[in-house]
């Protein structure tokens, strides 16, 4: 008997949903530094390469794993294969532990600049007021010092509102509140991008360091070069939420008849295409900083996590009117973008929870908005901003990119791709071509060991960012080893009988196999 379960309410709920997962703060926020650190617009490259060997492939594979099992990543993994239940549990574990805890705390930053916006209350020096004023950084991972109050009133705001929109049933909750969400964020994002390019300077800057490429800075030959290739694989897994078992759960509440492969190419298409639009947003504005302040524009940014809050602040206090306006408008789009992707996160976690141990939606997401605002403490210390830098390291060149290894072998060699390709063709109006299968079982795959094991020679050439070795180990190593003890302890606990059946009809099967 197949089970009942919660169904999206329209086609384009679903899609605005992952698409609302995808689009977050890695497009804005995290694709700003990572674009700017990785030579501007020589990271484009890396980045369209990975998005047509990884992103789509994966994209496709993940809705297709979803949809075809129709249940959260643990069953889906254990349904192919009993002992592949561990990883299905590593993706929404590693999602939640290592990345949502720290999401809500960024979201819960964006909330408290937006405040400041409205007074400029950052002052003239934003570098100094984000590190010493606001974070009031200890300078070491390893030094807690206290929690930042501001950041954590913020980040509880954050996870009440994941608690009030995951907990309803997904067409009540997710759907109506993608639905409103993205056409926001599209409008503001416009608003945004249109305001920045019409500033001094804004053109030549993004001409020189955005649309123009140096090869060299992305050649496989140096040890720069590479470090490229393995941050636009990372960012590739980040930006399209691929990975953390969230398009697997999205999927899992598709009906039947749907075409998977046009979803995963618009969700793809559009979410990086969101991210090079607001590209232009980011360096425009940087452009103009640099011009107001008579500096080079590598001297006008900052890098790293602190880009949106260092560099935007100091650009935003340039700007000849409507300085407030501008400031609570980008981090507005900020805190949208965020919320429609820490709900996915939720999300991911709470069905899994919710089909092991067969408690209710409501209870599952009480218990694990609890844990989230707990676990994310931490990262509202003043030693936050290093521990988030640590674990987001570790959890994009290693977890996320092992995640999408791993469910290439699953999906493409135990179950076997054309399987799968034939369940997509069943269901869908668009034909999955059977290159999909070379390249979730060969290409894929094998380009993503070249780029694990590109990052892990890097690691050792050189702590990470200088950072201690034992925060390494304590924060990086501690997330991916704890992220794995507790998915085998959660896989330890028996399923009900009839949850391991394949909900399947025989006609289905037939048709599927
Ligand atoms: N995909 C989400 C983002 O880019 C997690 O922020």
């Amino acid at each position: 008997m197949a089970e009942k379960r919660g169904l999206w309410g329209s086609k384009i709920g679903f899609l605005l949903a992952a698409i609302g997962s995808a689009v977050g703060l890695g497009n804005i926020w995290r694709f700003g530094y990572m674009a700017y650190e990785n030579g501007g617009g020589a990271f484009l490259v890396p980045y369209a390469v990975a998005l047509l060997l990884a992103g789509i492939p994966l994209m496709i594979l993940e809705y297709a794993l979803g949809h075809r099992e129709a249940s959260s990543p643990p069953l889906a993994f254990a349904r192919v294969n009993r002992l592949w239940e561990p990883l299905g549990w590593w993706m929404p574990t590693i999602a939640f532990f290592g990345i949502n805890l720290f999401y809500a705390v960024v979201i819960g930053w964006c909330m408290n600049y937006f405040v400041l916006s409205l007074t400029l209350g950052w002052g003239t020096d934003t570098g100094a007021f984000f590190m010493q004023s606001f974070l009031q950084g200890s300078g070491s991972p390893l030094e807690l010092g206290g929690i930042r109050w501001p950041i954590l009133i913020a980040t509880v705001l954050t996870w009440g509102i994941n608690w009030f929109i995951c907990y309803r049933e997904v067409s009540h909750g997710i759907e109506k509140a993608s639905m409103v969400f993205m056409p926001l964020l599209v409008v503001l994002t416009l608003i945004l991008v249109a305001w920045s390019l019409r500033l001094e300077g804004a053109w030549p800057a993004i001409r020189e360091n955005y649309l123009s490429c140096d090869w060299k800075k992305i050649s496989l030959y140096t040890d720069a070069g590479r470090k490229v290739w393995v941050a636009a694989f990372g960012q590739i897994f980040f930006t399209l939420s691929l990975g953390f078992g969230i398009m697997i759960t999205y999927a899992s509440y598709l009906p039947r008849k749907t075409d998977i492969v046009g979803n995963a190419l618009l969700t793809c298409v559009l979410n990086c295409l969101y991210s090079f639009v607001t590209g232009f947003a980011v360096f425009g504005t940087i452009g103009f900083m640099a011009q107001a302040k008579g500096v080079p524009f590598s001297e006008a940014i900052a890098g790293g996590p602190g880009l949106a809050f260092v560099v935007y602040p100091e650009a935003i206090n340039q700007l000849p009117a409507g300085n407030r306006m501008f400031g609570a408008l980008f981090f507005l789009v900020l805190i949208v973008a965020g919320i429609s992707s820490a709900i996915s996160l939720t999300e991911a976690f709470a069905c899994s929870i919710v089909d092991k141990f067969n408690i209710s939606r409501q209870k599952a997401v009480t218990l694990i908005c609890g844990i989230g605002v707990f676990g994310s403490i931490i990262f509202t210390t003043r030693a936050g901003l290093y521990i988030l830098d640590i674990v987001d390291h570790f959890i994009n060149n290693y977890a996320l990119v092992l995640g999408g290894v791993l469910e290439c072998v699953l999906v493409g060699w135990l179950l076997k791709a054309q399987v799968m390709r034939k369940h997509v063709n069943t269901c869908g109006t668009i034909r999955l071509l059977p290159l999909w299968d070379v390249l979730v079982r060969v290409v894929t795959p094998l380009m993503l060991l070249v780029v694990l094991g590109s990052a892990l020679y890097q690691e050792f050439q050189g702590a990470y960012e200088g950072y201690p070795v034992v925060a390494l180990l304590i924060f990086g190593g501690g997330v991916l080893l704890g992220g794995r003890l507790l998915s085998f302890v959660l896989s330890h606990f028996e399923w009900r009988k009839e949850k391991l059946r394949s909900h399947h009809t025989p006609d289905q099967e037939k048709l599927l196999t």
